[in-house]
């Protein structure tokens, strides 16, 4: 049992090891020399596997499992294994310090525990689909967790306004009870997917928009937005913006006909005129545009 357990953790710490190890060698000829330091590391892992986890990291998690309840799900979360193997969480394999955590559908019903706040090398947070409730923390976000570029909270009870901190690149917390306005700066902050469907959030979202954003997603759909759709404009990168269901007005930019649509849908708003036509929106049929105050074009009939 012990053993089989060092066995996986010393596969994952080299893994990570060797991949450095690799780039710091440009020269073709020192094959022979990575091999072998291969096979040191593989000593030193086996070596240094009890001390891998940063103590203060492996307090933090268990004060987390303690905030949860303690879930049969997370009993293995316990000192007999250092905290790096434990299910759900990952590791920097030269400091041991956490870097993600992943507590996905067990479904726990608590607030998202303060300790978290101490993981401050966390990369990734994923907490999705529990039963979490209360307000999202202010700490979940680049300002006390520096590399935190991850973060799901979708799939829980979770209410209040969403934090003006959470100016997280990836951010999903679709599927909760959240209220109130997005943030006014998150108009300067870099997102790459910004997923908040099926909330109860209301106002402006163009502050999202900008031609040279990174945001290639944007999900809205089922909320009260009411922005002025006509006067976004689309990032270049953008191949997805759901926001059906909200109470978005003005019309469709013209910029949507050149764009590589992966999803695109705005049904079920206050928008009008002219359907952009290009190569991707011709893609999608009527659902995708229906419910709309005065759309017209293909899919939906021609404009008068
Ligand atoms: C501690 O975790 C191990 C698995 O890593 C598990 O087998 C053991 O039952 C756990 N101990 C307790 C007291 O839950
Ligand atoms: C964070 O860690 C410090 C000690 O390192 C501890 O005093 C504090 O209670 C921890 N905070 C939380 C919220 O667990
Ligand atoms: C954040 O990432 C950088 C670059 O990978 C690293 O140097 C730094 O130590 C990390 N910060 C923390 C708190 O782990
Ligand atoms: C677009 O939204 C409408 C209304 O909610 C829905 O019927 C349709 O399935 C959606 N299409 C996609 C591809 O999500």
């Amino acid at each position: 049992m012990v053993l089989q357990i060092d066995h996986e953790s010393i596969e994952s710490f080299d893994l990570k090891r060797d991949s450095n190890t690799i780039m710091e060698f440009t020269n073709p000829r020192d094959v022979v020399t990575t091999a072998l330091l291969a096979v040191l590391v593989l000593a030193a892992a086996a070596r240094t596997d009890a001390a891998l986890c940063n103590k203060f990291d492996e307090a933090a998690l268990l004060a987390v499992k303690s905030a949860f309840g303690n879930p049969s799900a997370l009993s293995g979360w316990n000192s007999t294994v250092a905290c790096c193997s434990w299910d759900g969480i990952s590791c920097n394999a030269a400091t041991g310090r956490v870097t993600d955590l992943t507590v996905f559908s067990l479904d726990i019903s608590a607030p998202v525990p303060a300790a978290i706040a101490n993981l401050t090398a966390l990369q990734t947070v994923n907490l999705a689909y529990n039963q979490l409730h209360g307000s999202i923390p202010a700490f979940l976000g680049p300002h006390a967790l520096p590399n935190l570029t991850f973060l799901r909270l979708d799939g829980n009870r979770l209410s209040g306004p969403i934090p003006p901190t959470a100016t997280v690149f990836n951010l999903l917390l679709a599927g909760n009870q959240l209220t109130g306005q997005i943030p006014a700066n998150f108009a300067d902050a870099v997102f790459g997917e910004v997923r908040l469907s099926d909330n109860q959030l209301t106002g402006d979202a163009s502050m999202l928009f900008g031609t040279k954003k990174q945001l290639n997603a944007l999900f809205l759909s089922r909320n009260g937005f009411r922005f002025d759709l006509g006067r976004v404009e689309l990032p270049e990168v953008m191949d997805i913006l759901e926001i059906d269901h909200n109470m978005v007005y003005g019309s469709i930019p013209a910029a949507a006909a050149a764009r590589k649509w992966l999803a695109f849908n705005v049904s079920y708003n206050q928008l009008c005129g002219p359907i952009p036509q290009g190569k991707y929106t011709h893609r999608f049929g009527p659902k995708h545009f229906a419910g709309n105050k005065c759309l017209c074009g293909r899919p939906l009939a021609p404009c008068t």
